[in-house]
């Protein structure tokens, strides 16, 4: 088995220095352009057995994001969804001593490691299970698109979905020793699609294509609509999972337990989101830095919003996707 599985990391590996390649937001690690996608290295063993090794199931819930478009919330709400029934009191909820990202994971980054033990810790574990991916549609394993496994998108205005990032990767532990880049190249980056799983157009574009085509497969969110609307959101989430919630006579006293638990001063403030890290290299805390629509006026320059304006409008034109930056 450690045989097999060396030779399948060699084999990564020399796929992987093949392919065209750019530094990273935070100057690293380098981003590989892998299936039309801007794959970071970090990932791309992770990526491979995803594609090759995870078996769907039909009850599967997948939470699909580009990074820095409301993945942590998200990951909350459909978590105490998903398990609504498990936890008798919202006391004992596991949200309050654990940090979304410990409770919801995403397979590319469990299987970049000890794959024998990881798929047959994953086939073990109680359904509904609930994964998260920061995979575009297209790369997703076949055995997602081809399963009855509902997956839940959400994105978010470019605008703040770059200011957001650019925030979070001059606080991530850098992996390389060269600078990190200035906002402006790193604004230049996001522009042309490169930046971890880009680029954000052609990732956006195919989960929204797909909730359109199927809407009982893919439900597609806006982190804006969520944050005006929360409850109307929170709703279309539960019909969308078929959960019981709403046949209860208390559905809607739990939806709104439930979106109390994640509000984002609630959370920010917990005790076990305030310190620690997630997987050794982003602190929790910075999970939660401002969670509002807009931050992006204070740091956009009258050149920068026209380009990415213009940029929005080429990409998403006839789509049907748009979102409301100049409100
Ligand atoms: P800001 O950087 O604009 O504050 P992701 O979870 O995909 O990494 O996205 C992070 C963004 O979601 C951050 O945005 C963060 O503050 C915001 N966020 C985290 N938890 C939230 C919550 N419970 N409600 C609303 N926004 C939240």
């Amino acid at each position: 088995m450690a045989l097999a599985s060396d030779k399948q990391t060699n084999e990564a590996n020399e796929l992987m220095l093949s392919l065209p390649k750019e530094m990273g937001l935070n100057a690293g690690p380098y981003l590989h352009l892998f299936q039309d996608f801007w794959c970071p290295s970090f990932y791309f063993q992770g990526v491979i057995n995803f594609q090759k090794h995870f078996h769907a199931k039909d009850s599967d819930v997948f939470l699909a994001t580009f990074p820095k478009s409301g993945t942590t919330w998200l990951k909350a709400l459909t978590f105490l969804i998903v398990n609504h029934q498990r936890f008798s009191s919202f006391e004992n909820q596991p949200l309050l001593s654990s940090n979304p990202h410990e409770l919801v994971s995403s397979p590319e980054f469990i299987l970049s490691h000890d794959l024998h033990d990881q798929i047959l810790s994953l086939s073990n574990m109680s359904e509904p299970r609930l994964f998260s991916t920061h995979l575009p549609f297209s790369a997703l394993p076949k055995t997602m698109t081809e399963s009855k496994c509902k997956i839940i998108y959400i994105c978010r205005n470019p605008f703040d979905t770059f200011v957001s990032a650019w925030e979070f990767s001059t606080k991530i532990k850098s992996v390389s020793s060269s600078p990190a880049f200035t906002f402006e190249e790193a604004f230049e980056k996001y522009c042309n699609g490169i930046t971890g799983f880009g680029p954000w157009w052609n990732h956006m574009l195919g989960y929204w294509n797909e909730s359109i085509t199927k809407p009982d497969k893919v439900l597609s969110l806006k982190y804006e609509e969520l944050k005006e609307d929360t409850v109307f959101h929170v709703k279309r989430i539960v019909e969308f999972l078929d959960s019981p919630i709403t046949q209860e006579g208390e559905g809607t006293t739990a939806i709104e337990n439930i979106i109390n638990l994640c509000r984002f001063e609630k959370m920010k403030d917990l005790g076990v989101n305030k310190s620690g890290y997630i997987h050794n290299i982003a602190e929790k805390k910075n999970f939660f830095r401002k969670g509002k629509i807009g931050d992006w006026k204070n740091y956009f320059s009258p050149s920068m919003i026209e380009k990415l304006s213009t940029i929005i409008e080429e990409k998403l034109s006839g789509s049907g996707l748009s979102f409301k930056v100049h409100s």
